[in-house]
């Protein structure tokens, strides 16, 4: 079986949403997600970094 490589979308106002096969590591290298999705927060209002927690919607975050 071929591994499926991994898809970044933005989601517009939102965070970055990840799927296929990938890694994420905190900040002291421990793996804290390997399968998607999941989604990463872009407007750095959550409040559970690095993922989105949906304050987003609620802090005027455009992009
Ligand atoms: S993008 Fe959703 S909380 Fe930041």
């Amino acid at each position: 079986m071929s591994a499926r490589k991994a898809i970044f979308k933005v989601i517009p106002n939102g965070p970055l949403e990840i799927t296929g096969t990938f890694t994420v590591l905190d900040s002291g290298g421990k793996e804290i997600s390997n399968k998607g999705p999941v989604y990463l927060c872009r407007c750095g209002g959550s409040g559970n970094k690095p993922f989105c927690d949906g304050t987003h919607s609620r802090n005027g975050f455009t992009g």
